[in-house]
């Protein structure tokens, strides 16, 4: 994984921040940083910051933030050597390889090279006498020869080791065949082909690799969908099922639905800009990937409870987002006197692809569905129903941003509390007022709790000894603001450091001040991980007074220096040690710090 050193100095030079984070998200200036989006959670007012002077960035939303390289390494979902690549690729500069990091690739690319094999098998399985009841299922599904060849769809086979033999042949190992997901290893040691008399369909990412699989049994046995475990290849947070081919619509809008035939149908049916998620809610990961595409989602989850779940979550997830969000409610279907869930594919068989057309146009936006769940819950015709009615209405709409928004469902919802539209502008505004009131509240008790508030996001960082964590902060600040301020000599060692992480980041700091390389946080992102690099990036991105440094250096350094002293007497007492962390926790409720 080591890549030269002088390599990497010269990428980053190439490699400006501004430069790179501008070509994924528009960045304006505000001082001396320039602010954006966050293209790592949604939201609607820019709290992205990134700091030429700094070449960091840092979202005080979300609190992400780190270097160039963990720019890259999250916006592209790469390791870190796949990030360094793709930087130099940008750069147009040649990568000296390793022999680690191309082994690692390799593999990756055989799992990729696999899987496709695999595809192609099941594919052509299904076109011989062998998949004969995989066709029939299809037949009985009414999916038509043409749209399985588009999903590239095929059959597994209701035997233990076809597919093993098959691929074997084909140079593939068994542990090739593991990773992938493909077999499964029984208690003897023996393996065996995990996807068995099946319907099978791949999961195509949008570059056009196969990833995974999804397959449902031809039956009513259980389970009823068995999908790909994770693999190096296939994280099932980060894809969406149809997208492969939803990507080219030529629709405004993306549909999302839960079930992978669903998709299937709707795109039979002409609705091409149709997507699942494999049985998890719609993820961060998921929403970041769809707005590279589209600007309107439409949520078509199916009309039972668990869907009513699931799109509450995925309207909680898009909320505040760039994203316009519509819900398409399918109704339910009357079956002898009793009205039943139906999804979209039961929808389009039953009541053609028209009526799905229209249900389209004529979707609800988010807040309409939030209202209708809330109206749902009350017998109106009660007069104590029509009084919760109102609180917990209000309540919703005084979350709305939009004032005009805020008038005109308010309207509504009084005409169905039948009650004036003013009593029910008063009860948003109270409601209001008291959200005002709970959030100053909250933020109030973040303020009057410094302790909290300097602590790292990451359980796993959490600072034992925040006084003198502090001082490292400020040490790290410093060196990385001006580094002659230090002396020859390492003032400090790495474990006078309270905390293990900055004391890491002060080693490496101080090893390319002495080599005279450029000291930035984003050279440390390769020795760092996701979660340390944001939180470097945090304490980076806090100001740093230039006047007395030196004066506050010396102060910095004795505090660290004294407290590791502590530290290290605890050490060699252990009894002293342990009546000392009784008394802490006896005398001070463990709450007092610094
Ligand atoms: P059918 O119409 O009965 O074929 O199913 P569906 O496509 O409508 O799917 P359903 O609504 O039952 O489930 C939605 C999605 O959840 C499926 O497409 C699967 O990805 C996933 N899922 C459903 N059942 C299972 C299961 O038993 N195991 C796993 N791992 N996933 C499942
Ligand atoms: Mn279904």
């Amino acid at each position: 994984m080591a890549f030269p050193q002088q390599f990497l100095d010269e990428l980053m030079a190439r490699s400006d921040i501004v430069d790179v984070v501008g070509s994924y998200v528009q960045l304006t200036r505000k001082g001396a940083n320039l602010f954006g989006l966050c293209p790592f959670h949604s939201e609607k007012t820019g709290s992205f910051s990134v700091s030429p002077d700094k070449q960091i960035y840092y979202c005080f939303g979300c609190k992400k933030g780190g270097g160039v390289v963990n720019f890259i390494m999250e916006e592209e979902n790469l390791t870190y050597p796949d990030a360094i690549r793709f930087l130099a690729k940008r750069a147009g500069m040649e990568v000296p390889e390793e022999e680690g990091d191309r082994e690692a690739s390799r593999r990756r690319q055989r799992l990729l090279d696999l899987n496709r094999d695999a595809a192609r098998f099941y594919y052509q399985l299904l076109q011989q006498p062998e998949g004969r009841a995989v066709q029939a299922y299809l037949d009985k599904r009414q999916i038509k020869k043409s749209t399985a060849v588009k999903f590239g769809m095929g059959a597994s086979l209701d035997s233990w080791d076809t597919l093993l033999n098959a691929m074997t042949k084909k140079g593939y190992t068994k542990a090739e065949l593991l990773a992938a997901g493909l077999i499964v290893q029984n208690k003897n040691g023996g393996f065996y082909d995990k996807f068995r008399n099946r319907l099978m369909l791949p999961v195509i990412d949008t570059r056009g690799d196969v990833v995974a699989f999804g397959s449902r049994v031809l039956d009513k046995s259980e389970p009823k969908y068995m999908n790909s475990s994770e693999t190096p290849v296939y994280s099932k947070r980060r894809v969406l099922y149809g997208l492969n081919l939803a990507k080219k619509t030529k629709r405004p809008n993306i549909i999302l639905c839960e079930g992978n035939l669903d998709i299937v149908t709707l795109h039979q049916a002409g609705f091409d800009n149709a997507v699942a998620s494999m049985g998890t809610a719609l993820t961060v990961e998921q929403t970041r990937l769809l707005s590279r595409f589209t600007k309107e989602l439409v949520l078509c989850y199916d009309n039972d409870n668990a869907g009513k779940i699931a799109t509450e979550r995925a309207l909680q997830i898009l909320n505040n987002s760039e994203f316009s969000v519509k819900v398409l409610q399918l109704p339910r279907r009357l079956v002898d006197g009793e009205y039943v869930k139906q999804d979209a594919d039961d929808f389009i068989k039953f009541q053609g692809a028209d009526a799905f057309e229209r249900l389209l146009t004529g979707s609800e936006n988010g807040i309409e569905f939030r209202m209708a769940q809330v109206a749902g819950k009350y017998d109106l015709a009660s007069d104590e129903a029509r009084v919760t009615y109102c609180e917990e209405i209000s309540g919703l709409l005084s979350s709305l941003p939009n004032a005009v928004e805020r008038e005109i469902y308010s309207a509504r919802a009084a005409e169905l509390a039948r009650i004036t539209p003013e009593a029910m502008k008063l009860e948003v505004q109270r409601a209001f007022k008291r959200r005002m009131a709970r959030e100053k509240r909250a933020e109030l008790r973040k303020d009057l709790n410094p302790a909290a508030q300097l602590q790292p996001k990451e359980r796993s960082l959490r600072y034992d000894n925040l006084r003198s964590a502090r001082a490292e902060e400020g040490i790290l600040r410093l060196l990385m603001m001006d580094d002659s301020l230090f002396p020859e000599e390492s003032p400090l060692k790495e474990e006078e450091f309270s905390s293990p992480l900055l004391g890491r980041a002060f080693a490496l700091l101080w090893a390319a001040h002495q080599e005279g390389r450029p000291m930035s946080p984003g050279l440390l992102s390769g020795a760092l991980g996701t979660e340390e690099a944001s939180h470097i990036a945090a304490i980076c991105q806090q100001p740093e007074s230039s006047q007395n440094a030196q004066r506050a250096l010396a102060d910095y350094i004795h505090i660290v220096k004294t407290e590791a002293k502590k530290r290290a007497g605890k050490d060699i007492d252990p009894l002293l040690a342990a009546t000392e962390k009784y008394k802490d926790k006896k005398g001070t409720g463990g709450k007092q710090y610094g």
